[in-house]
């Protein structure tokens, strides 16, 4: 506890640009223990988010406008391999775990064949899997893969109450080859502007993009391979380093975080249809696309929103979410 003291106090007396340093080193600190690219199969929690990952892979090639025939072979036969050293190494700790992608990659194999294309290899790989796991493909229930969507229906119940907001919401990543409207565009960000902030203090920014550049700026971000071109606005969300103090380094991406879901949310109810696209990138990366498009360096980039006019019917990833039991802890 004395010793704590000192140290804090020691610490309050050093310039503000040490303590940053001392606050990046605890950083990179937890980042080698605790990122997912390290030793990641010695870990049964990155295990599971790293095999969530390569499964909705499977599901968000399922939900692009055009799929490629026979497309994802390798990735499904390097998910059943992952799958089967999870099951060894973990199986006798947690394998309800293996439901959902054992379900996603049933359906991947009946949406091959729903589109005349024969894999056997695969086929026999999950069948030996399913017995090692000890289930039986056809008891494989959990909701998995894609749905279909129509976008009246959607529009209807994102003006429900707010549980079916919620679950109306989902990521679209192909839309109607025309630009949203400005007025739709701005109804929405007003309503994102309701954000809670760190004292009010509504860091947050959008810059938005449409057409061509809304497609440069997806390439850039290089996370929408094969619909890349079915995307035309993009708002990308950024908070400003500016607004915070320095006891609170990492409150941008706390506070810009929550206005880009209420944006998400927002734009949902306006009736328009969007996709968040990751920038949880490298800095390099993120500040050679800031220059391109003009972002000042002052703003953090959270996430790029794709947002559109929906088309009257479009595949979407079902993204079946974690029961409440395996992420909440009552203390
Ligand atoms: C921060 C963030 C980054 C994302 N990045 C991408 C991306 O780069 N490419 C993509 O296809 N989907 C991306 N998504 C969409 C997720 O895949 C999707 O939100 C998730 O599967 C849940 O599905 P839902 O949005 O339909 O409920 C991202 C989502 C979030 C929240």
């Amino acid at each position: 506890m004395k010793w704590s003291r000192l140290y804090n106090g020691a610490k309050a007396r050093l310039p503000i640009s040490m303590r940053f340093l001392i606050e990046v080193l605890s950083y990179w600190r937890r980042l080698c223990r605790y990122n997912a690219s390290v030793r990641t199969d010695k870990d049964m929690q990155k295990m599971q988010y790293t095999l969530l990952r390569e499964n909705h892979i499977i599901e968000k090639g399922m939900s692009m406008r055009n799929t490629r025939k026979g497309f994802g072979q390798q990735k499904v036969t390097a998910l059943i391999s992952r799958l089967r050293k999870y099951n060894h190494l973990y199986g006798s700790v947690d394998k309800s775990f293996l439901a959902y992608p054992l379900s996603t990659i049933k359906v991947y194999v009946d949406y091959q064949h729903a589109d005349g294309i024969d894999i056997p290899e695969i086929e026999n790989a999950f069948q030996q899997l399913c017995e090692e796991v000890g289930v039986k493909p056809e008891s494989l229930v959990l909701p998995a893969g894609i749905e279909q969507g129509k976008a009246e229906v959607l529009k209807a119940q994102a003006q429900g109450d707010f549980p079916s907001l919620l679950y109306s919401r989902h990521s679209m990543r192909y839309f109607l080859d025309e630009i949203p409207s400005k007025e739709l565009l701005e109804k929405a960000l007003g309503l994102a502007a309701r954000t809670p902030s760190a004292c009010n203090r509504q860091a947050w920014h959008t810059h938005v993009f449409f057409g061509e550049d809304a497609h440069e700026l997806l390439r850039m971000q290089d996370g929408c391979k094969g619909f890349t071109e079915d995307i035309h606005c993009c708002i990308v969300v950024t908070a400003d380093m500016k607004g915070f103090l320095g006891h609170e380094p990492f409150q941008c991406y706390i506070d810009g975080g929550l206005y880009a879901q209420n944006l998400i949310n927002a734009l949902h109810y306006v009736g328009l249809g969007s996709i968040p696209l990751s920038c949880g990138f490298m800095s390099d990366k993120l500040i050679s696309i800031q220059k391109h498009f003009n972002i000042p360096e002052n703003e953090v980039m959270i996430v790029i929103v794709g947002t559109g006019v929906m088309p009257e019917e479009m595949k979407l990833a079902i993204s079946t979410r974690r029961p409440v039991s395996a992420t909440n802890t009552y203390h």
